[in-house]
């Protein structure tokens, strides 16, 4: 299909997902069509990139409600492999992109980003598309694959894309649908929490404080363990001591068993 695309001069743009597709993710297939003259979204539960089974299992799947989905939005194709498709026998390569991998949800989930960056090394040369569109939502993961396309020389333009949230600041995830009613009403705080702290760090309060102040925030609001609460350059993700530029400010916390994860430009 792309070829007979191709031929008659037609871009392609292509949105990798997980599936259990929701307002974020149609997001980015209005933002590719708007960029674009033709759309594949790829659903993909890629197991390279799950630190547990139990994680892998638990993830969810809606295939039915997610092809609805896309039929709706218009898109062209969806590419939807199987795991031996992607990861035949005999498969033995990894795509490992350093620095922008290190600390953050590379030292919480180790081998994650490896998972990441082979899988969509993979999905850009499987589908050839002009463009690629990433949520911002996932901060870490779209620096990861700017880096790896740029350094694997893969004629393909990453496009970052805002932040779709709920109407109380919840950032979309499909692991919002697994939290308990009471863990939901809790949730937005981590938005807010990140929120308060970046007025912190814009106002001048020592950097080291006001992340402290923010994790107190977080686990008062009732989350569990904070993996991580960082301010970073907005570029390249090097951590910053001193708010002295352009900034991304990084969370990871527990609620019940579900890891949310938020970020925002300070
Ligand atoms: P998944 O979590 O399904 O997300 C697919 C894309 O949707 C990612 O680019 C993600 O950043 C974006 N997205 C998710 N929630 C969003 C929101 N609330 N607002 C805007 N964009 C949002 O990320 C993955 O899948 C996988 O790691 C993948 C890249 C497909 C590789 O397996």
């Amino acid at each position: 299909m792309v070829a007979d695309w191709r031929r008659v001069g037609q871009s392609v743009a292509v949105v990798p997902t997980m599936g259990a597709l929701h307002e974020g993710h149609i997001s980015l297939v209005r933002l590719a069509q708007a960029r674009a003259d033709r759309v594949i979204v790829t659903i993909f539960i890629n197991p390279k990139q799950f630190n547990s089974a139990s994680d892998l299992a638990k993830y969810p799947r809606t295939d039915d409600a997610d092809r609805a989905k896309l039929i709706e939005a218009g898109v062209d194709l969806l590419f939807n492999p199987s795991g031996d498709d992607m990861y035949p026998a005999g498969f033995a390569t990894t795509v490992s992109v350093a620095g922008v991998s290190d600390g953050l949800c590379g030292s919480a989930r180790p081998g994650h980003f490896d998972g990441v960056s082979t899988v969509v090394a993979k999905l850009f040369l499987q589908t050839g598309a002009d463009f690629a569109f990433f949520g911002e939502k996932d901060f870490q993961q779209l620096k990861v694959v700017e880096r790896m396309a740029r350094d694997l020389d893969i004629p393909i333009e990453v496009i970052p894309c805002p932040t779709v949230r709920e109407a109380d600041g919840l950032a979309m995830s499909s692991r919002n649908m697994r939290l308990s009613p009471e863990n939901r009403s809790i949730a937005p705080r981590l938005a807010a929490a990140l929120k308060e702290t970046a007025n912190r760090i814009r106002t001048g309060v020592p950097v080291a404080e006001a992340l402290a102040e923010g994790v107190h925030e977080i686990t008062a609001a009732g989350f569990g363990a904070v993996d991580y609460l960082e301010l970073r350059s907005a570029d390249d993700l090097q951590p910053l001591t001193h708010f002295d530029r352009p900034a991304r400010l990084l969370v990871a916390a527990w609620l019940g068993d579900i890891r949310l994860i938020d970020n925002i430009p300070v």
